[in-house]
């Protein structure tokens, strides 16, 4: 295939034939089928575009029973299929490798049920985070998760992935907030396990074996997750400071200081800035008056406007006078906040304008988070390797401090095997040095799942295998991803 000259077809798959487009003609309406060489190219290609599959053909279910239908039938022909949400995960898992059937979640995007008492929603897996947040806004809730993705990205992919994201430091992971899943598994068998309660220690709690599992191990058709309620207050400021060592003094000082009211703990580098200012992404304006070594954004969410106002004042007169930061301004409205966020959440967008960018998305404990910046400069110079006119020519680190996350990125000219050859498993093996994950919050995808090693022991990936064969015996979830190949 195209970007995976690595691999091989597993000829165990059968090839799609005309019979089988007229079985799905069958369940599907016309506009649920896709077969348009053209109309397949989105679906075939990746949001960095990365890698790109040859697909021929896309389903798009309109109900659970639909999506049943479809992986009944797939599993008894053994037609593999890869589960697709929005299309934004940054790891390959959402597109074909080969010519998997693509089955797109779409066109199933409606709220199911609301409780205004307990904050309950449950939806369609296929509803858009951005749109779910608004519907959650005119009810005085808010989504437990927020990404820069929020546009496009699914709720069900979001469950699939187990997407960490800017809010993870206040409401937690999704394996907290996720109350229940309608999952249908690979023979078409329609798992119900929508349930609202908060509180239900009845048997394995299946439903968290599915968050996180990339489209592995079956359809996730619906969720059902706790939404909070959404504050009255919300502060953002964005600070200017010089060393790494500082944002973590900011850090530890904001725990201290704002406690409660933290909401987010972003930060980026002066090489993101940079990237965010030459690719002008909409939005985006860096109202500092010079450049900074580092950047971080703080958010403060509560209930009582001046209580909040006060504190982060005195929060920030503290820092200043300490030295721990050397600038900073305070949004004075929603428009402003908003700018603010623009910056951070265009900061992937910068980077992936730069040519190819080369992402890594690391946890670790938080003194040595920028270290692995560093490190990676000093590795790529001593290869020669490292600026104008060389392969790599930036490393940008930002992430969320706050959940001990570095997403370390390479810009490069172009996506090639001498470039991945250099940088890995150099940096898998920083990380398994440093007590740290290979992959925090975007998955395994075709990506990482050969180095899962680094980040589990034998025995856990032995029983990940059986897991696997398990609940999709005929291997057709989402082939060639999540799981070493060997
Ligand atoms: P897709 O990309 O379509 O699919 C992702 C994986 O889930 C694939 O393996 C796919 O097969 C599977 N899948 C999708 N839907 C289903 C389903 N219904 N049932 C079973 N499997 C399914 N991630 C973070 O964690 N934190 C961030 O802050 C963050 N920010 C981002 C910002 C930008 C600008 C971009 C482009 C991406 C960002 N991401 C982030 C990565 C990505 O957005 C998330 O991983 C997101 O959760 C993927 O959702 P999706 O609907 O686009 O899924
Ligand atoms: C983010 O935090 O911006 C996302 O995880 C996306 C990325 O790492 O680029
Ligand atoms: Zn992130």
């Amino acid at each position: 295939a195209d970007k995976f000259p690595h691999m091989k077809r597993n000829s165990a798959f059968k090839k799609l034939s005309d019979e089988d487009i007229a079985y799905f003609r069958t369940i599907l309406a016309p506009s649920g089928i896709t077969q348009d060489k053209e109309d397949l190219q989105v679906f075939n290609s990746d949001w960095l575009r990365k890698y790109r599959g040859q697909s021929k053909l896309v389903l798009k279910p309109a109900s659970t029973e639909q999506v049943s239908k479809i992986l009944r039938y797939c599993h008894d022909n053994k037609l593999a299929v890869v589960p697709q949400g929005g299309n934004t995960g940054l790891v390959g898992g959402g597109v074909p490798v080969f010519d998997e059937i693509v089955v797109s979640m779409a066109n199933m995007n409606s709220v199911r049920s609301f409780d205004k008492v307990s904050g309950a929603l449950v939806c369609d897996a296929g509803s858009i985070l951005e749109v779910l947040d608004k519907y959650l806004e005119e009810r005085g809730y808010i989504m437990p998760l927020d990404l820069g993705a929020k546009g496009s990205c699914h709720i069900g992919g979001n469950v699939s992935t187990n997407a960490g994201g800017l809010r993870l430091l206040r409401y937690g992971s999704l394996h907290g907030t996720v109350l229940g899943l309608e999952v249908v598994l690979p023979d078409g068998t329609i798992l119900d396990n929508l349930s609202t309660l908060r509180k239900d220690n009845t048997g394995y709690d299946l439903k968290q074996l599915f968050i996180g599992s990339e489209g592995t191990l079956g359809i996730v058709t619906g969720v059902s997750i706790l939404a909070p309620k959404r504050s009255k207050a919300i502060n953002v400021a964005l600070l200017g400071l010089n060393t790494f060592d500082q944002v973590q003094s900011a850090f530890k000082r904001s725990k201290d200081e704002l406690c409660e009211i933290l909401s987010a703990f972003e930060f980026w580098d002066q090489a993101a800035i940079k990237l965010v200012k030459e690719h002008l992404v909409a939005g985006a304006n860096d109202p500092l008056e010079s450049e900074h070594r580092f950047y971080v954004l703080i958010e403060t969410s509560g209930s009582n406007k001046e209580h909040d106002d006060e504190k982060l004042n005195q929060y920030l007169e503290g820092l200043l006078t300490d030295d721990v930061v050397q600038d900073g301004v305070v949004a004075q409205d929603a428009t402003q906040i908003q700018k603010l966020w623009a910056i951070r959440e265009g900061i992937p967008e910068a980077c992936s304008k730069a040519g190819a960018v080369y992402k890594y998305d690391i946890s670790m404990p938080v003194p040595v988070l920028y270290q692995a910046v560093e490190d990676m400069q000093d590795y790529l110079t001593k290869n020669g390797a490292f600026g104008e006119g060389k392969l790599f020519s930036s490393v940008i680190g930002y992430g969320h401090v706050g959940d001990g996350n570095l997403h370390l990125n390479v810009a490069a000219s172009d996506y090639s095997p001498e470039a991945v050859d250099l940088m890995e498993p150099y940096v898998f093996e920083w990380t398994a040095k440093h007590a740290g994950s290979i992959s925090a919050e975007h998955g395994l995808g075709v990506s990482k799942n050969n180095h899962l090693h680094y980040s589990k022991s034998p025995s856990m990936i032995h029983l990940m295998k059986r897991f696997k064969s398990l609940i999709d015996p005929q291997g057709i979830m989402n082939p060639y991803k999540y799981l070493p190949d060997n």
